[in-house]
């Protein structure tokens, strides 16, 4: 996602988070909002002391096929990198720049985690290389999803947010917080196969395309939030 999206998934978190989580990562945050340290991970990809770190944005398989951790690339993938902050947050050990850290990047996985493309094929980069025409500009299949059709919405972070939360029922809510890193993979990576067959290379895509998918963005966006408190609680219970 782009910083939008980001800090939606952010905004959503904080009010879905208990009352003990939300002050142990006000301590650790300084007090800056989740939505605010959700685009930290994507601010240090220009400083290359950071290389290290990028291919921890996403994580490509085969579609049909089970995620195989043996197969990983040796610089790591989405699920490494999710696992990584989960371990330095737990460990008590662990020194207090290393949570700061790890924590900032924990925010944001889990939100590319929801970003169907960032469970992509490694073949066209997660849909980079699937050219588009997004109303009159060029664009691509990724920045699409990440990007266009958010933006298209033209509503600030907050509104989103907030037009989401309240526009969902707590049922629903309570059921987007079931199950695991895993399987939250698994249903991105199933609609990574609806996204790639929605266009063909070089299509020329508008209103249609965002009225039958914008409701994918925004659901995927909930559930980010949801899943993303779920997770801290875990953590910090
Ligand atoms: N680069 C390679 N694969 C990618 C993906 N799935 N998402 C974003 N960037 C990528
Ligand atoms: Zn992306
Ligand atoms: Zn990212």
């Amino acid at each position: 996602w782009g910083p939008t999206g980001h800090r939606v998934i952010g905004k959503i978190a904080t009010e879905n988070i208990s009352g003990r989580t939300k002050r142990i990562i006000a301590g650790l945050l300084d007090n800056e909002s989740l939505a605010a340290a959700s685009t930290f991970a994507d601010e240090i990809k220009a400083d290359t002391r950071y290389k290290m770190f990028y291919p921890w944005h996403y994580v490509n398989f085969e579609p049909g096929q089970q995620y195989n951790p043996e197969k990983r690339p040796t610089e790591g993938d989405l699920i490494f990198g999710i696992n990584k902050c989960i371990d330095v947050l737990k460990n008590k050990n662990s020194k207090r720049e290393d949570k700061v850290f790890y924590l900032k990047m924990l925010i944001h996985f889990i939100g590319d985690l929801h970003q169907p493309l960032h469970v992509g094929k490694a073949e066209d980069q997660g849909g980079n290389l699937i050219k588009l025409h997004w109303f009159k500009e060029d664009s691509n299949l990724h920045k699409v999803w990440d990007i266009d059709m958010i933006e298209q919405y033209n509503m600030s972070y907050t509104e989103l947010a907030d037009e989401l939360i309240s526009g969902t029922p707590k049922d629903k809510i309570k059921n987007y917080r079931q199950g695991h890193i895993m399987d939250w993979v698994y249903e991105s990576k199933n609609l990574a196969g609806k996204v790639y067959a929605s266009v063909n290379d070089n299509d020329h895509i508008s209103y249609s395309y965002q009225y039958e998918y914008f409701p994918v963005v925004k659901d995927q966006l909930i559930k980010g939030g949801v899943r993303l408190a779920k997770i801290l609680d875990e953590i910090f219970g």
